[in-house]
C-alpha cells in the first residue's frame, strides 16, 4: 500500500502551474465519441480518471493516444457494448457515457457508477431528462438498461441545478429531434468547456454558463482540436496552501473569474493577493493575524463545495471561530475528523463545522476519506509539525495531476511510500 508523507512546517515559495479542469475532461471524454472524426483535447490532467475513462473507450473500441497533455479519441471504429466493467463504478463521471451512448445508439447498459462518498448521490434528474427526450429507464441487476426508439427534443425544468444532470441531458440531446430547453440549469465553467467543445464538432448548444440552455439536434458532428480549461478546485488548493504556508507563491494558468467567491474569501481572512489575467498571486505576512470567516456552500458562481474542504485546513490557522455550512451535501464533512487527528479543534454538526483557531497541528497518520478531504489533508500535513502520514490516496490520484512534483518545486517535503 502506498502512503503520502509530508513533513510540514516548511515556507513554501515559488510557481505553480494548474492543470486541465478534471471535471471538465471526465465529461469531454465520454462527449467526444458523439462524432464521426478524431477529437485532439490538449492540457489533460494526468490523473486516475483519465485512465478509468480511456479504459472504458477501449471497452467501445475507441482508439485513445496519449501524448504528454495531448489526448486523441478517434471513434471511427466504436462498437456498441454494454458498460458493466466494474472500472465503470471507479468514477462517478462514468456515467457521462449514458447521455453519449443514448445519443449514438439509442440504448446503453451501464453499471451503477461509484465516485466519492459525499452522502447520498441520486441521479434522478439525469434519468428524468433522458425519459423527457424519450427514452425508457430500467435498472437491471445493478445496471441501467436505457433505450428510446428516437430522441426527441424537450422541456426539461431541474429541480436542482445539477452539474451532472445538465451536462448528461445537454449530451444526450445533441442528436435529438428539434429542440431541448434545459431550465434551471447548473452554471459552472465545466458545462460551458464540454459545450464549446461539441459546438467544434458541430453540435448547436447556446446559453450555456446562464440558467436555460437550448439544444437543437443536428444530424451529424464531426472531430475537433479543443484545449481545456483550467483546474479552478486545483487552482484553488494550490491558493490555500499558498495562503496557509507561502510568503509568495505565484497560481498560474487560471481563470481569476472562476474563483471569485475563494478570492472574496482569503481577502476577507486576511490573505493579500495579486490578481493578473490568468495568474494569482498570494502573499502571507506571518506576523498579521488571520480573521475567521463563515461559509456557505452554493452552486457556482458561489462557494464551490469542492474547496471548502480543503480550506477548513487554512480555518484552523485563523484567530477565532470559523463556519462552514454545506447546501449541496449535507455530510461532507469527514475531513473534520481527519483534521482533529493532527489537533484542530473542529465540531461537526451537519449541514454544518465549526473550526477554533488558531490550532498548532502536529503530524500523524490519518485517512483521504474522498478526494478533497485527501487535498484538505495535504494542507493540513503541509502546516503540521513532524510528519503527516496519508492513507487511501487512491482518492487524491483521481484529481491531483503531479501533485508531488508541483510540491516539492514550491520547497515542500513531500513524497510517496510503500508501507
Ligand atoms: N442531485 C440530485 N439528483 C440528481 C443529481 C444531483 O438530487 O439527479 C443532487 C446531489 O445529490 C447534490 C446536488 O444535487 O446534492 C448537486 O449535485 P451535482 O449533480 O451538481 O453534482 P455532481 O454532478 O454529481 C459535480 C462534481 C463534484 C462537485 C459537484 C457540485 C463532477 C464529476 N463532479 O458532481 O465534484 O462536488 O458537481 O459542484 O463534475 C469533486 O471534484 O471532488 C467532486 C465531487
Amino acid at each position: 500500500m502506498e502512503v503520502i508523507k509530508i513533513a510540514g512546517g516548511k515556507k513554501l515559495s515559488g510557481t505553480v502551474t494548474i492543470s486541465g479542469s478534471k471535471n471538465s475532461i471526465v465529461a469531454l471524454i465520454p462527449a467526444a465519441i458523439l462524432g464521426t472524426k478524431p477529437v485532439t483535447l490538449y492540457g489533460v490532467p494526468n490523473i486516475s480518471d483519465v485512465g478509468a475513462l480511456s479504459d472504458i473507450l477501449k471497452i467501445l473500441n475507441v482508439e485513445v493516444t496519449h501524448a504528454g497533455d495531448m489526448i486523441t479519441i478517434n471513434p471511427t471504429n466504436i462498437q456498441e457494448q454494454p458498460l458493466v466493467d466494474d472500472i465503470v463504478t471507479k468514477l462517478r463521471a462514468s456515467y457521462y457515457f449514458m447521455g453519449a451512448m443514448l445519443a449514438r445508439y439509442g440504448k446503453v447498459e451501464i453499471k451503477m457508477p461509484g465516485g466519492c462518498y459525499l452522502g447520498p448521490r441520486p441521479i434522478d434528474l439525469h434519468l428524468k431528462g433522458f425519459e423527457a427526450l424519450g427514452a425508457q429507464v430500467e435498472y437491471i441487476k445493478g445496471s441501467y438498461v436505457l433505450k428510446a426508439d428516437k430522441l426527441v427534443g424537450s422541456k426539461i425544468y431541474l429541480d436542482i441545478a445539477s452539474v451532472g444532470a445538465t451536462l448528461n441531458i445537454m449530451i444526450a440531446a445533441v442528436y435529438a429531434k428539434g429542440r431541448t430547453i434545459i431550465e434551471n440549469a447548473a452554471k459552472e465553467p465545466e458545462i460551458i468547456d464540454v459545450a464549446t467543445m461539441l459546438n467544434k464538432m458541430g453540435a448547436q448548444i447556446r446559453g450555456v454558463g446562464t440558467s436555460i440552455i437550448i439544444v437543437d439536434g443536428v444530424d451529424e458532428l464531426g472531430g475537433c482540436i479543443h484545449d481545456i480549461i483550467p483546474d479552478r478546485i486545483e487552482a484553488a488548493t494550490y491558493l490555500t496552501i499558498a495562503a496557509a504556508n507561502a510568503e509568495e507563491v505565484r497560481v498560474e494558468n487560471v481563470i481569476p473569474s472562476h474563483l471569485e467567491a475563494l478570492i472574496a474569501k482569503l481577502t476577507e481572512i486576511g490573505i493579500d493577493l495579486e490578481i493578473g489575467a490568468d495568474y494569482i498571486v498570494v502573499k502571507r505576512d506571518f506576523n498579521k493575524k488571520l480573521h475567521p470567516v463563515e461559509i456557505t456552500t452554493q452552486p457556482y458562481p458561489g462557494f464551490a463545495t469542492d474547496i471548502q474542504q480543503p480550506l477548513t485546513a487554512l480555518l484552523t490557522q485563523v484567530d477565532g471561530m470559523s463556519g462552514v455550512t454545506e447546501t449541496i451535501y449535507a455530510e461532507r464533512f469527514k475531513h473534520c475528523n481527519e483534521l482533529n487527528k493532527l489537533g484542530a479543534k473542529t465540531k461537526t454538526h451537519s449541514p454544518s463545522a465549526s473550526i477554533q483557531g488558531p490550532t498548532p497541528l502536529k503530524g500523524n497518520v490519518v485517512t483521504a476519506t474522498d478526494l478533497r478531504c485527501g487535498a484538505c489533508l495535504v494542507v493540513a500535513g503541509l502546516l503540521a509539525e513532524g510528519v503527516t502520514e496519508i492513507h487511501d490516496i487512491y482518492h487524491i490520484d483521481r484529481g491531483y495531476d503531479k501533485l508531488i512534483e508541483k510540491l516539492t518545486n514550491l520547497g515542500a517535503e513531500i513524497w510517496r511510500e510503500k508501507v
